[in-house]
C-alpha cells in the first residue's frame, strides 16, 4: 500500500498520557475529515503519534461509525430509517437515492463522489423523513428533491430544508423553560455551594435523559468525594430512537444549558465541563462554541467568575456515530479515547468519572431545568407535576399526528391529552421511551407521563391502525443489534436470536414452546445484561407480542409444525 501523506500533529506530542489518549478521537476526526477515511498507514502513524499500538487505534476506528479505514465517497449521504422516519415515508427516500445514485445502500458510486447509507433515528423526527448530508441535517425529504440534493451536493449549492442554527422550523412550544440570562448563576454564587445542592435536593429533580436519578443526590456525592480535580459532563449524545428534543434545546438554550452547567460545576467544586455533542449535531458546533466565547466575554465563564473566587470553563467534544456512548459510563470511555463501552458500576462516576477523577453527568434538560429552579426556588418548580415527579419534561412527539414536534408539558400529563395536543387520529399504539421504552395501547392512553407511571427520557412515538406492531417491534431490533457493543454475550447473542424469533412469528412459524423460550430468553437478558441496552432491548417486543396478539397466529405444537411448517 502506498504511503498516504499524512500531518504529524506535533502539539500532541506535548500533552501528558492520560490528556494525549483524550485527544484521540478528535485526531481521528480530524484524519476523517481531511481525507475522508484513515487508511492503515495514518493508523500506524497515529498509533506513533500517541505512543499506543496501531491495533489499539484500529479497534477505536472500528467501533465508531462516523469513522472508517476504507475510502468513502466524497459526499456521504445517510438516511434515517428509525420507526418514526419509516411512517413519515423514509423507504421512497431510500428508493429515489438508490435510483439517482445507482448504487445500493452502503454503496459508494464509482466516480468517488457518493457513498449512501441507512442510518438509525437522526434526531430529527419532527421534519423526517430526515437525511444527514456530510454535516448537515436535512428534513423533511421529499423523494422528488432528491435530485436537487444530489445537485446541491456536486455544485456546492444550498441544500433544501437544511436545519442549521439559524433557520429552524419546527412545532411545539417550551414555556416553563426560559429564564433571563445568569439570574440563576449570580444568584447561584450569592448563597453558597451548600445552598445550591440543598435547593435542587428540596425541587426533588429527577435527571431528564431517562434513568430519573435525583440530581440534588447525584451532585452531592460528588461534593462530598474529596479530589482537586473533578468534572460536570453535559450528556448531548441524544440517539434514542424518537428523541430529539436536546437538538432544540441545544439551538435555542445553549445559554441556560452552559449557565447550568456552571452552577453544577460550582456546586461540586469543579473547573471543567464538557459538552459531550452527538456526531450527527456537529453543525451546531460552531455556534455553541461562539456561545462559550460570549460568555467569557461577559465573565460567566472563566477566572473569577462574576467577581467570585470561581474559576470554571466549558469544552465541546464531538461523537462518532455510537448510541451506545450516551450511557454514562460509555460516555466517559469515549472522551478517554477508546471505545465506547460501557463499565461495571460500581464504581459510579461521582467517584471514579472521567480519567478516574469525581464526575457529574446529566442530560441537557435536566442543567437547563436546574437554572430555573435556582432561578426561582425548589418550591415553585414543586408546585408543578406530581409528588413524585417535580416539574415539566419536555418531550419528542413524532409518527402518526399532525403537529410532532417538542413539547413542554407538565408531569402527570396523560398520553390521551397529549395526542390530542398533536393531532393524532386513530392511534393504535404509543411508544413511551424510545426503542428500550414502554409500548402501550389504547385502553392505557390515560395513564401519565411521571417516574411512577410511564418514565421516558422525552421519546413519544405515535403508530395509528396501518401500522403492522411486529415491523416495528423489528426496527427496534434491527436497531439495537446496529448498536450494541457486543462487550456482554446475554446482548451481543441474544438480539439476534430475538430477531429470528420475531421473523419466525411473523412468518407463523413459530410454536408454543419456542414462543416460550423467547420470553425466557429476555429474561436472562434483562438480568445479566450489562447496561441498561441490552436490559431493555427485549421490552418493547415482549409488550407488542403480548399486547398485539391479534397481529400473528403462533402453532399449536411441533407436530403442526412439521406437516404445515
Ligand atoms: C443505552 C443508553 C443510552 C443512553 N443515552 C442517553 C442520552 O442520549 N442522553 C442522556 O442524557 N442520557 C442517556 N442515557 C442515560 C445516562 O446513562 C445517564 O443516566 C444520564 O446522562 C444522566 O443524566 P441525568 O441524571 O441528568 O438524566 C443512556 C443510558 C443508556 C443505558
Ligand atoms: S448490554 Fe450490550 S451494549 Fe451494554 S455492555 Fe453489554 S453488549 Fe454492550
Amino acid at each position: 500500500m502506498s504511503k498516504q501523506i499524512f500531518t504529524k500533529n506535533a502539539n500532541v506530542e506535548k500533552l501528558e498520557p492520560y490528556k494525549r489518549r483524550s485527544a484521540l478521537l478528535p485526531r481521528l476526526q480530524e484524519v476523517q475529515k481531511q481525507k475522508g477515511y484513515i487508511s492503515d498507514n495514518d493508523m500506524q502513524d497515529i498509533a506513533d503519534e500517541f505512543d499506543i499500538h496501531p491495533v489499539e487505534v484500529y479497534s477505536v476506528v472500528s467501533f465508531y461509525s462516523f469513522l472508517t479505514n476504507k475510502k468513502h465517497g466524497k459526499n456521504i449521504i445517510r438516511v434515517s430509517t428509525c420507526a418514526s422516519s419509516k411512517c413519515a415515508g423514509s423507504d421512497n427516500v431510500v428508493k429515489a437515492f438508490e435510483q439517482s445514485l445507482g448504487i445500493k445502500a452502503g454503496e459508494c458510486t464509482k466516480d468517488g463522489e457518493f457513498s449512501f447509507e441507512k442510518t438509525s433515528c437522526l434526531g430529527m423526527c419532527d421534519v423526517s423523513p430526515a437525511i444527514l448530508v456530510n454535516d448537515t441535517l436535512v428534513g423533511p425529504v421529499n423523494p422528488e428533491e432528491v435530485e436537487a440534493i444530489i445537485k446541491a451536493c456536486k455544485e456546492g449549492g444550498v441544500l433544501p430544508n437544511a436545519y442549521t442554527t439559524k433557520a429552524t422550523k419546527r412545532d411545539g412550544k417550551i414555556i416553563f423553560s426560559k429564564v433571563e440570562a445568569y439570574v440563576g448563576l449570580k444568584k447561584a454564587l450569592d448563597c453558597g455551594f451548600d445552598a445550591v445542592i440543598k435547593e435542587i435536593s428540596e425541587s426533588n429533580m429527577r435527571g431528564r435523559g431517562g434513568a430519573g436519578f435525583t440530581t440534588g443526590l447525584k451532585w452531592k456525592l460528588a461534593a462530598e468525594k474529596q479530589s482537586d480535580v473533578k468534572f460536570v459532563i453535559c450528556n448531548a449524545d441524544e440517539g434514542e430512537p424518537g428523541t430529539f428534543k436536546d437538538r432544540v434545546l441545544l439551538v435555542e438554550y445553549a445559554q441556560t444549558l452552559f449557565e447550568g452547567m456552571v452552577i453544577a460545576g460550582y456546586a461540586i467544586g469543579a473547573t471543567e465541563g464538557i459538552l459531550y455533542l452527538r456526531g450527527e449535531y456537529g453543525a451546531f458546533k460552531p455556534a455553541l462554541e461562539d456561545m462559550l466565547e460570549k460568555m467569557r466575554q461577559e465573565n460567566a465563564l472563566g477566572n473569577n467568575i462574576f467577581g467570585k473566587e470561581f474559576n470554571f470553563d466549558i469544552k465541546i467534544h464531538l461523537g462518532s456515530g455510537a448510541y451506545i456512548c450516551g450511557e454514562e459510563t460509555a460516555l466517559i470511555e469515549s472522551l478517554e479515547g477508546s471505545r465506547g463501552e460501557p463499565r461495571n458500576r460500581p464504581p459510579f462516576p461521582v467517584n471514579t468519572g472521567y480519567n478516574g477523577h469525581p464526575t457529574v453527568v446529566n442530560n441537557v434538560e435536566t442543567l437547563i431545568a436546574v437554572v430555573h429552579i435556582i432561578a426561582k426556588g425548589a418550591s415553585c418548580f414543586k408546585e408543578i407535576g406530581t409528588p413524585n415527579s417535580s416539574g415539566t419534561k419536555i418531550i419528542s412527539v413524532s409518527g402518526d399526528c399532525k403537529k410532532p414536534g417538542v413539547y413542554e408539558i407538565e408531569f402527570g400529563t396523560s398520553i390521551v391529552d397529549i395526542l390530542s395536543m398533536v393531532g393524532a387520529d386513530d392511534t393504535k399504539a404509543v411508544q413511551v421511551g424510545g426503542a428500550s421504552g414502554t409500548c402501550i395501547t389504547k385502553d392505557e392512553f390515560k395513564r401519565k407521563i411521571a417516574f411512577e407511571d410511564l418514565s421516558t427520557g422525552g421519546s413519544i412515538m405515535i403508530f395509528n391502525k396501518t401500522r403492522n406492531m411486529l415491523d416495528i417491534a423489528d426496527n427496534f431490533l434491527a436497531f439495537f443489534a446496529e448498536e450494541s457493543c457486543g462487550q456482554c454475550t446475554p446482548c451481543r447473542e441474544g438480539i439476534p436470536v430475538l430477531q429470528e424469533r420475531l421473523k419466525m412469528i411473523q412468518e407463523n412459524n413459530c410454536d408454543e414452546d419456542e414462543f416460550k423460550d423467547l420470553f425466557s430468553l429476555t429474561e436472562t437478558m434483562a438480568d445479566a445484561s450489562k447496561c441498561g441496552l441490552g436490559q431493555t432491548a427485549p421490552k418493547a417486543l415482549c409488550d407488542i407480542i403480548e399486547k398485539f396478539n391479534n397481529e400473528y397466529t403462533l402453532l399449536k405444537d411441533k407436530k403442526e409444525k412439521e406437516i404445515y411448517g
